[in-house]
């Protein structure tokens, strides 16, 4: 059986390292997961003037999330916390009240800086708001890239044997981690 992972990218940037890192783990993925990405850039600043009438943008993002088995967010940190356009997805998709999207939805957190301790700490705040919106979230492996030039290619090629070895770790971790909470 195949899990269909939806994954969420927090930088909007074109040329984002982040971006590089999930193209990386979609070509990894194990056999039995399937990598989707889910699209963030089109959504409006939330505010809950809009539950009444829901944009488009908003009712995509709730519609893949909750066509997705689990959902897999791939962030760099901005000023040690995740980026507003990602917080502003999940605003989106815990909304309108009583209807969050990721209640219950199994979860998993990676990131690239190239920073020593690349995206720890925005990754712990990220892990508290899914305690919140009620996903649980992979614990083990914890994955912390620290991203230099060359490690993946714009199409996601990891350059480096042991980067892409702890990638496919991680995914069958999830894999697993997927398993267990859809039982
Ligand atoms: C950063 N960057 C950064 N890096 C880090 O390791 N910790 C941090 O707190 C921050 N803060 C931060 C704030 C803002 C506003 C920007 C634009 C950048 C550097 C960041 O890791 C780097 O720009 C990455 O390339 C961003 O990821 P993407 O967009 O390339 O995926």
């Amino acid at each position: 059986m195949t899990h269909r992972v939806g994954y969420v990218v927090g930088s909007l940037s074109e040329r984002s390292i982040n971006r590089r890192l999930a193209k990386a783990l979609a070509r990894l993925a194990p056999h039995g997961l399937e990598l989707v990405e889910i699209p963030i850039n089109e959504l409006p600043l939330y505010n809950h003037d809009y539950d009444g009438d829901y944009p488009e943008a908003g009712t995509q993002l709730k519609e893949a999330i909750e066509s997705s088995d689990a959902i897999l967010f791939v962030t760099p940190e901005y000023n040690r916390s995740i980026p507003g356009a990602l917080k502003n997805a999940i605003d989106w998709a815990t909304r309108p009240w009583g209807t969050n999207s990721l209640d219950g939805k199994p979860a998993a957190v990676i990131g690239a800086s190239i920073g020593a301790i690349s995206t720890a700490v925005a990754q712990q705040h990220l892990k508290s708001i899914l305690a919140f919106t009620n996903s649980p979230v992979l614990g083990q492996p914890e994955a912390y890239i620290q991203f230099s030039d060359g490690l993946i290619t714009e199409d996601g090629e990891v350059t480096n044997e042991t980067t892409a070895e702890f990638l496919t770790l991680f995914l069958t971790a999830f894999a697993g981690h997927i398993k267990r909470n859809l039982g």
